[in-house]
Formats: structure tokens, sequence, C-alpha cells
């Protein structure tokens, strides 16, 4: 776990994270998906809007997340749901890869994301 829970942490190695999935990272109170998704990374809170189900785990097509449980697909830029556009968006983290190392910028508590 870590103890910084706020500003630019670094979460992973590149090639802990395999193509085309994802992994849970737990900073603080918050759980964090960090997805690699055609060789770009992308994180946010591994929590879906709906109901609570982890997102890391959903298959990632076309730049998007689909949540295990009901099927709502997210964007993996902007956390928008892209099947039910009303419907609350996840928040989304900046990721930034240094080397092979894979950083995430997060707000201070719980105020969201970008
Ligand atoms: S919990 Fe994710 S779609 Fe229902």
């Amino acid at each position: 776990m870590n103890v910084q829970t706020s500003g630019t942490i670094r979460l992973a190695s590149i090639d802990d994270i395999p193509e085309g999935q994802g992994r849970e990272f737990h900073v603080g109170d918050r759980y964090i998906a960090l997805f690699r998704h055609q060789g770009q990374f992308y994180a946010m809170e591994d929590v879906c809007p709906h109901a609570g189900a982890p997102l890391t785990n959903g298959p990632l097509s076309r730049g998007t997340v689909t949540c295990m449980l009901h099927g709502w697909r997210f964007n993996l830029h902007n956390g928008v749901c892209v099947n039910l556009p009303n419907a609350p968006a996840v928040p989304t983290f900046p990721v930034t890869v240094h080397g092979y190392d894979v950083y995430v910028t997060l707000p201070p508590n719980d105020t969201g994301a970008q």
C-alpha cells in the first residue's frame, strides 16, 4: 500500500500491466484501476457508479472498459458511460510513463478527478 495518497504517485512498472488488461491498486481510501489498452495506460476509480463493482477485470475494447456486472461501458479517457449517457461518469486520473514506471496523479482526498 502506498503512503502518499495524492499528487503524482508511482503505481507500477509497465511490465506489471499486460496489454489489454487492468490491475487494481489501493491508494489511501481509493481503489484505482490501471489499464493498458493499445499501448496506452489509463487510470480511473475502480468502482462502477452503478452498483459499485470493480472495473479492473472488465474487457477493454475501442477505448472503453465494460463493467462485468451489468454491462455499463466507460470511456477510458474521461470515464463517461458510453451506453447510458445520463449515467454518472467514473473519475479518471492523469497517467504518465517515465521509463518503465507508470505514475498517476490523484487529487487531494475525495474531491473527484479531472
Ligand atoms: S455495477 Fe457496473 S454496471 Fe452495474
